[in-house]
């Protein structure tokens, strides 16, 4: 009926941590009890693509996950970024219509956002879901950074890791001091071209949905690892220091050590959580196996692992030894007929490149 409606599309990649965000000291807020520090992927592997729009045809906010509606008012975490966004929102002005502030207060808001990878499965598709959720929304509804780090600040509300997502390269999270969390945000330590022969490999152990959700896995241990204080307390605040030295220069000796210690320090808390959390299975302590052999044969870090919440293995490794990388893990897990024709035919270039 001739109603206006201003949309916005924008594509976020997911992110790897190298030093493991596990724990909240504050549930409703999610801050840490540690600083993180995570590599943002490339926009083209893993990532989410959201389009925002507002009208005021629209008559409810609505939320569409993969294709599938999803009630909004179910979900406290999406509400919060949401209202967070919408309370800062300025007038726009776009293709000859305009919009004050008042009616973007007031109008409502649709979304649809798809992965192109497994949710859920342990590869932090919340990450990407909320900062591209928080980004688009920012854009649609002319918000614009009071502070910088204000809208990682906002998405840390959705997911905490989904901070990381907002900026490429290599990101920390400063847990901060705050109570109210304006100083829990992202802040880019190396630009995306800062380290341009390192590699990740995501190898996709299983693609189901993981048994224990980051939420509930965090508050078992908080509430029962001794571990996990230890680790964030005498151990996470040097090693953040140390990986921002190792990224500082471009050392993968440093990056990779402090990478697979911190990867099994996590899992480690994990073992002990009562009652335990398994995120691992039998296909990723294989993967753990064969890269500490090649590294042991080797003499050097050749390439380093790291799971998060989940089975699948992200590694690392340089560009002169991708093809190696790769030859290893296929002939420790050989492609089956059931390998989708797109997986196989990158390794099979991969292969000859070697
Ligand atoms: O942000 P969440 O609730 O998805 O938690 C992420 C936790 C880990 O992926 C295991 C570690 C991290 O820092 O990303």
């Amino acid at each position: 009926d001739g109603a206006p409606i201003f949309s916005v599309t924008a594509r976020t990649p997911t992110n790897i941590a190298v030093i493991k965000y596990w724990g909240k000291r504050d549930e409703a807020l999610i801050l840490p009890l540690n600083s993180s520090l995570s590599v943002t992927l490339d926009p083209n592997d893993l990532a989410a693509t959201t389009t925002v729009a507002i009208s005021p045809a629209f008559e409810e906010d609505k939320l569409w996950l993969n294709g599938k509606e999803v009630s909004i008012s179910d979900s406290v975490r999406y509400q919060n970024c949401l209202r967070a966004v919408r309370e800062r929102a300025q007038g726009i002005e776009a293709g000859g219509e305009k919009a004050s502030q008042e009616q973007l207060r007031s109008w409502r808001i649709h979304v649809a956002s798809r992965n192109n990878f497994p949710t859920a499965a342990g590869l932090a598709s919340s990450a990407a879901g909320f900062a591209c959720l928080v980004f688009s929304l920012a854009q649609l509804l002319g918000v614009t950074e009071e502070r910088p780090g204000d809208l990682s600040a906002i998405a840390r509300l959705g997911s905490g890791s989904a901070c990381r997502s907002l900026y490429g390269g290599f990101v920390r999270w400063n847990m901060g001091q705050a109570s109210d969390g304006h100083d829990s945000i992202a802040e880019q330590v190396a630009g995306e071209e800062h380290w341009p022969d390192l590699r990740v490999l995501v190898a996709v152990v299983n693609d189901r949905q993981k048994d224990t959700s980051s939420t509930a896995g965090m508050q078992q241990s908080v509430r029962t690892s001794p571990l996990l204080l230890h680790r964030a307390k005498a151990v996470v605040p040097e090693r953040m220091v140390a990986m921002e030295r190792a990224i500082a220069a471009r050392d993968f000796q440093a990056f990779g050590a402090l990478t697979m210690a911190d990867s099994n320090q996590f899992h480690a808390t994990c073992l002990d959580t009562s009652p335990p959390i398994f995120y691992m299975n039998d296909a990723s302590r294989q993967v753990i196996g064969l890269v500490e052999q090649w590294n042991a044969q080797a003499g050097e870090i050749k390439a380093a692992y790291t799971f998060d919440a989940g089975p699948n293995a992200v590694l690392f490794c340089l560009e002169a030894d991708r093809g190696a990388l790769l030859r290893r893990l296929l002939y420790h897990f050989p492609p089956s007929d059931s390998t989708p024709l797109n997986e196989y035919v990158e390794s099979a270039e991969l292969l000859k490149e070697a």
